[in-house]
C-alpha cells in the first residue's frame, strides 16, 4: 500500500514503533514542532492583515535588524516547546544563550536548536519563508538526569543528530523531515490542519544544470567557486558542454525544497566579506539540519573542504560555508577546492 495520503501523526507513530524501546519522546517532541509550524504558517499567511510586516526596532545576536516576525515565530517555537517534558534545552538564531526550560515543568532527553524563521527579508515580498531545526540527545540524560545543561552539551557534530527537518512557508506549507532513514515530505492541509505525507522518499537525482548563489558576492568569492561559476555560465560554449539554469530565493529553506525536487547545487561559499566569521550561513540551526536532509535524500553537502556534518562545532551561533546538493556538481566543487 502507497504511504501517500497518510497523516504525519500517523507516520510519526508507526516510526517510533519500528523500535520497540521507544519511549515516544521524539514523537512527542515532533508532534509539538508540527504545531508549533501550523501556528507559524497561519502568522506567516495572514502577517500582511494582522500588522507582522516590517522590521522590528531590535537587532539579534547576529547584528541583524529582526523582523516582528522573526521575534514573534520564536516566541512561537518556545512556548510550543517548553513545557511538554521532552526537551532539556533549546538553542535559537534568535537568542544569544541557551533557552533553559523552565523550573515549572519537567525536562526531556533532546535538545533542540532552531531557526525560526529562515529567509525574514523575503516576508514583506510575499516569497517563501521556514522554520529549520536540528534535535540532538541530551548527553547527560544518558547518565545521571539532566540538571542545567550548557553550551557545551550543544557542541556535538551534525552526524549526531537524531532528527532534523525544516517547514517552507510557500505556495503550500510543506514540512521535510528526516529520522536518518530517508527524507519524507508532507504537506499542510488547511481544511482538516493536518499535514499529509505527499513526497515519500524525496532523492536528489546526482546530476544537475541548475546552481543557486547569490551572484552580487561573485568578487568576494575564492578561486575554486569563480572557476566553478564561471564554467557553469560560459554553458555550452565552454569545458562544461552544457547550459546551466540559475535561481536565487534568499531562503536556504526554498532553495533546499528545490534541490530535494528536482536537483540542483545550492552555494553559500566562504568570501573575503566574512572570513572572520566563517561564513554566512550557521552550522547548528542551518547548515547541519539541511546537510542531514540532503545526505539522507542522496546529496552531498560540504564547506569546500569538509563534511559539514563532520565540523566539530565551537559556538551554537558559528557560520560556515555551505556548498549542497547534486552529488556530482558538489564532487566537482569539492574538487577544484583540491586544487587550488
Ligand atoms: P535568516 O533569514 O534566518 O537570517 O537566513 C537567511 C539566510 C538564508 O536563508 C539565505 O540563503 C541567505 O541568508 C540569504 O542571503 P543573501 O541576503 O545574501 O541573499
Ligand atoms: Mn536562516
Ligand atoms: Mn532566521
Amino acid at each position: 500500500m502507497s504511504d501517500i495520503g497518510k497523516s504525519i501523526t500517523q507516520f510519526i507513530i508507526e516510526q517510533q514503533r519500528i523500535h520497540p524501546d521507544s519511549t515516544g519522546d521524539l514523537s512527542g517532541l515532533l508532534n509539538d514542532i508540527v504545531s508549533a509550524c501550523k501556528k507559524i504558517s497561519h502568522l506567516v499567511n495572514r502577517s500582511g492583515i494582522i500588522g507582522l510586516g516590517g522590521a522590528s526596532d531590535s537587532e539579534n545576536v547576529q547584528g541583524e535588524v529582526q523582523k516582528k516576525l522573526d521575534i514573534i515565530t520564536n516566541d512561537v517555537m518556545v512556548e510550543h516547546l517548553n513545557w511538554t517534558g521532552h526537551l532539556a534545552a533549546m538553542a535559537s538564531e534568535e537568542i544569544e544563550e541557551i533557552i533553559q526550560i523552565p523550573d515549572q515543568f519537567p525536562k526531556g532527553k533532546y535538545l533542540i536548536a532552531f531557526d525560526p524563521l529562515d529567509g525574514s527579508s523575503n516576508i514583506d515580498v510575499n516569497l517563501s519563508v521556514g522554520t529549520i531545526f536540528s534535535i540532538l540527545r541530551c548527553p547527560e540524560t544518558e547518565v545521571d538526569g539532566v540538571t542545567e545543561p550548557t553550551i557545551d552539551d550543544f557542541m556535538q557534530k551534525g552526524t549526531e543528530q537524531v532528527c532534523a527537518g525544516f517547514c517552507v512557508y510557500g505556495p503550500s506549507t510543506m514540512l521535510v523531515l528526516t529520522m536518518g532513514n530517508g527524507v519524507y515530505g508532507f504537506s499542510l492541509d488547511r481544511d482538516v490542519g493536518e499535514f499529509i505525507l505527499t513526497h515519500p522518499r524525496m532523492t536528489i537525482p546526482e546530476d544537475t544544470a541548475e546552481f543557486a548563489i547569490n551572484m552580487s558576492n561573485q568578487r568576494f568569492w575564492e578561486p575554486p567557486v569563480q572557476r566553478y561559476i564561471s564554467e557553469c555560465i560560459k554553458g555550452v560554449d565552454g569545458s562544461r558542454e552544457k547550459n546551466f539554469n540559475m535561481r536565487w530565493v534568499a531562503s536556504m529553506v526554498a532553495e533546499v525544497y528545490r534541490v530535494l525536487t528536482r536537483g540542483g547545487i545550492f552555494m553559500y561559499p566562504l568570501d573575503i566579506k566574512s572570513t572572520t566569521e566563517g561564513g554566512k550561513l550557521r552550522l547548528m540551526y542551518e547548515a547541519n539540519p539541511m546537510s542531514f536532509i540532503v545526505e539522507q535524500a542522496g546529496g552531498v553537502s560540504s564547506t569546500g573542504r569538509q563534511r559539514i556534518m563532520d565540523i566539530q562545532p565551537e559556538n551554537v551561533h558559528q557560520r560556515v560555508p555551505v556548498i549542497l546538493g547534486s552529488k556530482n556538481e558538489v564532487a566537482r566543487v569539492v574538487s577544484y577546492h583540491e586544487t587550488n
